[in-house]
């Protein structure tokens, strides 16, 4: 029997690099999206005529329930949520329907169906909040800061408890933050790229950020698509923690990426308090050992290389994006 995968959040950045990897795999690969007004396909346009997409949304039970009835897959990769932690004191009832209720609706859609079916949770380093240890592990207490955080939390118990109410192969990847040059252009990685790249063009001057003190553990997000699809290769269902085991300061992929254009940061970095956030979220350190013991699991890509990757892809777009631009005008002219 052939392995059919259905992956929600397919149009977001994991989503993308995970449908490529189950596609090299052999699987048959479905995904949702929900409806929209504007076109949310850029990560997956050059995938479309190699997946199925159904339009379905975490908001809606009976859309849930008849897609897996209808698919019927072997594997679920829940990956869909209002994932911007600052928008989650904007919109918190909005983040716990969809980030922390979701899951459940997603869950009971499948023991409705059949509990066969390997469910993986997309639960988040954020769960662990005001940090109680450090490095973090699986076993170290949440402390969410967010909204975001507390629906992560919610969520990621919800499938242990359905792990252990029903016996269904449920499991949570605690991942800590992982990044590309598919990244929301709202997240501090992609934000600091893409305006590094616009500096270096002559399109724009500064850049507003937030704290730059707050320490991350960011790997590369097409890595991370392999320990969830491991997740759901073995014996019993186990939640990991996946992180690189090494942290830097947002001040840090400051630094690296304005050298790698030549550019002195401090004269193009505004700090605005706008970007500050209500509670923060000071240091993030995975301890990532289980996962590279249990699961052969390793990063590949180093956080210097990342930052590289992200600003060289970010000159290469807008370039290309300023050269059409200009072709237009020559020709209108
Ligand atoms: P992302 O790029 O923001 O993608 C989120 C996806 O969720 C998008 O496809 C989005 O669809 C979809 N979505 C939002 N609301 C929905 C709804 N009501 N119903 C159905 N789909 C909905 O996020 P990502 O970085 O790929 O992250 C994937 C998952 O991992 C998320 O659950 C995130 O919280 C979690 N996570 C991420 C990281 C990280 O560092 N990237 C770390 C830990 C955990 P649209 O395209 O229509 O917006
Ligand atoms: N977004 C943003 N914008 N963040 C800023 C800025 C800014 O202008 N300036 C400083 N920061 C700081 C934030 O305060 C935070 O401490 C850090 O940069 C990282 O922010 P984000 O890139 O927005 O990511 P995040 O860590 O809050 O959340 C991401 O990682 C989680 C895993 O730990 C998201 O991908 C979540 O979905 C994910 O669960």
């Amino acid at each position: 029997m052939s392995n059919i995968a259905l992956i929600t959040g397919i149009t977001g950045q994991d989503g993308s690099y995970l449908a490529e990897f189950l596609l090299e795999k052999g699987y048959q690969v479905h995904g949702c999206f929900r409806r929209s007004s504007t076109n949310a396909f850029e990560r997956i346009e050059h995938l479309t005529d190699k997946i199925e997409l159904h339009c379905t949304d975490l908001l809606d039970q009976a859309s849930l329930e008849r897609l897996i009835a209808k698919i019927k897959p072997t594997e679920v990769y829940n990956l869909a949520a209002q994932s911007f932690v600052g928008s989650s004191w904007d919109q918190p009832i909005l983040t716990g329907e969809v980030t922390g209720l979701g899951v459940t609706r997603l869950l009971e859609a499948i023991r409705m169906v059949d509990t066969s079916i390997r469910f993986y949770q997309a639960s988040s380093s954020e769960m662990f909040g005001k940090v109680h240890e450090t490095p973090q592990r699986e076993t170290t207490p949440f402390h969410p800061r967010s909204p975001y955080g507390v629906a992560k939390a919610y969520g990621h118990w919800m499938t242990v408890n359905y792990r252990e109410s029903y016996d269904m192969y449920a499991c949570g990847g605690i991942l800590f933050n992982h990044e590309s040059p598919r990244r929301g252009l709202e997240f501090v990685t992609r934000k600091i790229s893409d305006a590094v790249a616009r500096i270096k063009l002559g399109l724009a001057t500064e850049v507003r950020l937030g704290n730059l003190d707050a320490r991350r553990d960011w790997g590369f997000a097409g890595d991370y698509v392999e320990a969830m699809w491991l997740m759901l290769q073995q014996d019993k269902p186990i939640d990991y923690v996946i992180g690189t085991g090494e942290t830097y300061r947002v001040g840090d992929f400051v630094q690296i990426a304005f050298d790698r254009v030549g550019l002195n940061w401090e004269k193009h970095v505004v700090i605005d308090p706008k970007f500050y956030r209500p509670a923060e979220v000071d240091l993030l350190l995975a301890d990532p050992m289980k996962a590279q013991e249990e699961l052969n699991w390793k990063p590949k890509m180093s956080f210097q290389e990342l930052v590289e990757t992200m600003v060289d892809h970010d000159l290469q777009r807008l370039s290309a994006l300023a050269n059409t631009s200009l072709k237009v005008l020559r020709k209108s002219a």
